[in-house]
């Protein structure tokens, strides 16, 4: 029974305990750049490199490592990055993506303005979320710069999936490995930037099916793959199945254990792997305003 924790101490056969878990971070030299941990459980901040001038192969080669092993960047003392080469940056990580249903910022398609202010309906991301995980083919990752910030507030939540994944229990894990959960996007979508000029009438929003267990292309280590605002259901459940062991794991997604809050600083560049962590944005700073450019790459289909 060595698979068997102990229910005493709580020790797992991994040495974690239920969900407080030591990160082991890459111990590499960085030469190009510094890298500092956020907080102990996820992400780091990059220092060192004015993204406003481009970003050259040796650092590349060490925000790429830096990036699969934190999961969430914030680049910070940074000053406003012209949109060519926001773009530019984020084609030297792939393909990027074209987001299903909002408008792109006028000149750069590529480019999604995220922006809130008095007169919004909506602000983006205000579930936690992976970002448009409804599509067969969902991002790799999301750059955001935001230019305007309130004079508080604001602040975007990251939770670790790969700690989703490896705590919960073995027999659960058996049993969820293999299954798909159901990523939707008409409930979300539909009329949503109607304000920002998108008619949607007669347009069909994405809606595909992912592994719960996903594995990431580039690091090999599965991560929980569900998340509020896109997953609807577990496939292969029966309805009522599907509803309480998708809450459940949503719920355990979202534990306070897993997540770290970033406060922005003007300039700040997030960079974010969807394929191993989700977000969410909060609007607690309405009726101000805040605005910057997000640009998506494109990633693998999850398997
Ligand atoms: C999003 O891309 O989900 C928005 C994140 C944010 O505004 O902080």
């Amino acid at each position: 029974m060595a698979d068997v924790y102990s229910k005493s101490s709580g020790m797992r056969p991994d040495g974690n305990v239920g969900t407080k878990r030591v990160r082991e971070r890459d111990k590499r030299n960085y030469r190009h750049i510094e890298v500092r941990p956020y907080a102990p459980n996820l992400g780091a901040e990059i220092r060192g490199l004015d993204l406003a001038e481009g970003v050259n192969a040796e650092q590349f080669e060490e925000i790429h490592h830096a990036y699969l092993d934190n999961q969430i960047l914030f680049f910070k003392e940074q000053s406003p990055i012209p949109p060519d080469i926001h773009v530019a940056i984020a084609k030297m990580f792939g393909e990027l993506h074209f987001h299903p249903a909002a408008p792109g910022k006028d000149g750069y398609p590529e480019i999604f303005e995220i922006h809130a202010h008095a007169k919004s309906k909506i602000a983006n991301g205000e579930f936690w979320h992976s970002d448009v995980s409804c599509d067969e083919i969902p991002p790799l990752g999301t750059m955001l710069q935001i230019h305007i910030l309130p004079e508080s507030g604001g602040d975007t939540m990251f939770a670790d999936s790969y700690a989703a994944w490896e705590t919960l229990s073995e027999p659960l894990r058996d049993m969820l490995d293999g299954l798909h959960g159901i990523h939707e996007s008409e409930h979300i979508y539909r009329g949503r930037y109607s304000d920002r000029g998108m008619e949607d009438e007669g347009k069909v929003y994405p809606s595909a099916l992912h592994p719960l267990a996903r594995t990431h292309p580039e690091t090999g280590r599965k991560a929980l793959y569900v998340n509020r605002a896109f997953t609807t259901g577990i496939a292969e459940l029966e309805p009522d199945e599907s509803a309480a062991i998708l809450a459940m794991l949503l719920e355990h997604a979202e534990k306070v254990e897993f997540q770290i809050r970033f406060r922005w600083e003007k300039n700040d560049m997030a960079f974010w792997d969807n394929r191993c962590a989700m977000h969410r944005a909060l609007w607690d700073y309405w009726p101000a305003e805040r605005k910057g450019n997000r640009v998506t790459i494109k990633g693998d289909r999850p398997v």
